[in-house]
């Protein structure tokens, strides 16, 4: 078996039969159109493979991107359709796959990798992946319901030409998203099974909805813009097709579309990593200096006014990391040890997944002293959300 490397130009056909066998068999999709921008030719870098003999029998892709959340601009990687050959399987190849993606990752700076997996959780977790808190709520919408959406605003399928620089302007509202270019809002809002209506008030578009009814994804996968918008949007969508219920994707924090559908009555909620199409949430650090030092904007205002410090060592890498606080300022120090400082707190990587993103407090993960307890249980966990349109 050859080590993992980029695939090459003329072998991304063979790739792509790779991953539609293992998650398209019986299915009208493809793993190309339904990931348009994982799959594309200025990514193909990102597609690792293993082959043997000429034939490529395991790949995973990486898909870079940029998180916004809470005042921070984190570059992260998502990890998206990892497979291997049912006839090749546990020969070591996935693995060595992931390993090379997390160099990749590490050495190009990226705060951590993400990805979502259904069966595999316990693959992910050897390579020091872990399951994270929750992405956020999916609402279950009877289509009965839609009669109590009032529709004020005029709706209307998306005319891309005219429509997508005000969508993005709605979007780059949003306290929270991936950032994309323009081209790559042009390609979502073109995927398969997948619908965008707008709604307008006096020939200005006020709201935005993404409908899909695919096999990945399924459900009202993005919106934004103004209650009376997302009202009218709602109205629209929802009564079809009959009988099935729709699965209306939204961030924990307080939003709009929570507010609207609560207040028609729609009570029914489950975590979006048990919804259709989602998937568990699991993350895995590179560097837990790098990623606190990108979250600082974060920990300095949750921060403010207290003062403490704690000393981390990471178990897998021999990273040490000490973070400081103290009143408007947060500083990390860092370095890789041999040997383990005595004050230090050892924890293992997947330990410092729970510890940033949740869902459990610091205080329950680590023995934390009084005054570190009550500093880390006030900065963590750091929640984010990832729009079901930008799953991969
Ligand atoms: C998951 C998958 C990619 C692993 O590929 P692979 O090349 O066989 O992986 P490796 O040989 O590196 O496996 C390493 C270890 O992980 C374990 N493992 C593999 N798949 C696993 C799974 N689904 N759950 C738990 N452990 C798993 C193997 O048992 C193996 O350990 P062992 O040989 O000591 O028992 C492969 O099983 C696959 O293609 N599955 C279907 C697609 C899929 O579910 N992909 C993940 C979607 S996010």
């Amino acid at each position: 078996m050859e080590e993992a490397r980029a695939v090459r130009p003329e072998e991304l056909g063979q790739t792509l039969a790779l991953v539609n066998k293992v998650f398209r068999t019986g299915v009208d999709q493809d793993m190309s159109t339904d990931y348009p921008l994982v799959f594309a030719p200025n990514n193909l870098d990102n597609l690792r493979v293993v082959s043997e003999g000429g034939r490529i029998f395991s790949h995973a892709a990486m898909a870079r991107r940029e998180l916004r959340e809470h005042g921070c601009a984190l570059p992260v990687s998502l990890i998206c359709a990892v497979a291997t050959d049912p006839e090749r399987r546990r020969r070591g190849a996935a693995s060595r796959i992931m390993e090379d993606a997390v160099e990749a990752m590490a050495a190009r700076g990226d705060a951590f990798g993400l990805l979502w997996t259904g069966p595999a959780r316990d693959f992910y977790r050897r390579l020091g992946w872990e399951v994270v808190g929750s992405n956020g709520w999916a609402y279950l919408v009877d289509p009965q319901l839609a009669g109590r959406f009032e529709q004020p605003l005029p709706v209307r399928p998306i005319q891309v030409e005219t429509d997508l620089e005000r969508i993005i302007e709605i979007h780059e509202d949003q306290p929270r998203r991936l950032t994309r270019t323009p081209a790559e809002y042009r390609t979502l809002a073109g995927l398969p099974k997948s619908e965008v209506w707008v709604a307008e008030e006096k020939g200005r578009v006020e709201g935005y909805l993404v409908v899909a009814r695919a096999y990945n994804k399924s459900g009202v996968t993005e919106w934004g813009g103004t209650s009376r918008a997302l009202s009218s949007l709602l109205a629209r969508v929802l009564p079809e097709p009959a009988g099935e219920r729709m699965q209306v994707f939204v961030p924990l924090p307080d939003n709009p579309m929570t507010e609207l559908l609560t207040g028609r009555g729609c009570h029914t909620r489950i975590p979006m990593e048990v919804a259709d199409g989602c998937g568990l949430k699991m993350v895995r650090i590179l560097s837990l200096a790098n990623l606190l030092r990108r979250l600082a904007p974060c920990l300095t205002s949750r921060l403010a006014g207290c003062a403490g410090r704690v000393s981390l060592s990471v178990q897998e890498t021999g990273e040490h990391v000490d973070l400081r606080w103290d009143g408007d300022n947060v500083e990390v120090g860092s370095d890789r040890c041999t040997s383990r400082e005595d004050s230090a707190q050892e924890l293992s990587l997947r330990q410092a997944a729970r510890l940033v993103f949740g869902p459990d407090k610091p205080s329950q993960i680590l023995d934390l002293s009084r005054e570190a307890a009550r500093g880390l249980d006030r900065a963590f966990p750091f929640g984010f959300h990832i729009w079901m349109l930008d799953y991969v």
